[in-house]
This record gives C-alpha cells, sequence and structure tokens, in this order.
C-alpha cells in the first residue's frame, strides 16, 4: 500500500521512523556504558604556573588541592620531595586525594590507587595514571606548573 501522492510506501516510513527511534533508545540506554569505558579527558593546563603560597603550606607527609586551571591539582610533599599531579581521577574524574596511612592517592569513587612516586596506576579500574605536574619553590612561593 502507498501513500496518497507519494512514491514511498508508508510501511516503509513506518519502518523507518520505528528505526530511528530504536536508535535512539539504544543510545540513552547504552551511551552511559560505553562513557564508562571511553571517559572524557579532563585536560587543561595553564599556560603560567600557578602561585599556591608558602611551601611549609603542605607539610612534611601532608597534601594540599589546589586550583589548577579548570581543574584542582594534587601537591603531596612526599619523603622523596614535593609531587604534584592532577586530581581528576583519570576513571570517571572523581577527586583523588591523598593517603598518608597508606603512602598512595586514592579515588573514593572506585577504589582506584595511585603511585606517589609517578601517579602511575596501582589497582582498580583507572585506564591510566594521572597527569604529573611541575611543582617547585622560587622566592619563597610554592608553584604548581611549568616554570616558565
Ligand atoms: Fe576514580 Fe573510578 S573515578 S576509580
Amino acid at each position: 500500500m502507498r501513500s496518497e501522492g507519494s512514491g514511498v510506501p508508508r510501511r516503509n516510513v513506518m519502518r523507518l521512523l520505528g528505526g530511528l527511534l530504536g536508535a535512539l533508545g539504544a543510545t540513552v540506554l547504552f551511551g552511559p556504558v560505553i562513557a564508562y569505558f571511553w571517559p572524557a579527558k579532563l585536560e587543561e593546563i595553564p599556560s603560567e604556573p600557578v602561585a599556591v603560597g608558602a611551601p611549609d603550606l603542605v607539610p612534611p607527609g601532608g597534601s594540599m588541592t589546589v586550583r589548577f586551571g579548570r581543574y584542582p591539582a594534587l601537591i603531596i610533599n612526599a619523603p622523596d620531595g614535593m609531587r604534584a599531579y592532577s586530581a581528576v581521577c583519570t576513571h570517571f574524574a572523581c577527586l583523588v586525594k591523598w593517603n598518608p596511612e597508606s603512602g598512595m592517592i586514592e579515588c573514593p569513587c572506585h577504589a582506584g590507587f595511585f603511585d606517589v612516586a609517578d601517579g602511575s596506576v596501582i589497582s582498580g579500574p583507572p585506564p591510566e595514571g594521572l597527569m604529573p605536574l611541575d611543582v617547585f619553590v622560587k622566592d619563597n612561593i610554592l608553584y604548581v606548573g611549568s616554570e616558565a
């Protein structure tokens, strides 16, 4: 049966609409699953280093989360020196925290653990390590970011 005045059968139009609605439904249902396996990259490096303050704001064994561009950075005063990483977990973008008792950087969302020495993944679902950032002291001010 053909619709009047058209060369396209009504059945084909209904099949096309059904297929489009099916594809839309599948996208709504499976989009979050796909995003789980291919999380968005949330990186933005400020062009200038960011001043944090006096170096003793981060005591030995302690940490501090600071704003670094649009996303936070985690500064850790580790036993072998200051370290800084993006505080955004590479799995699903939760904020990671330093745990001085375990000696690891931890993501509370899905139990991701990172090595304080280089930000690499120790265990858990994060697909890659934390992005390392430069940290340095100049004129008695602690900075995060590349020294110009
Ligand atoms: Fe960090 Fe899932 S968001 S482990």
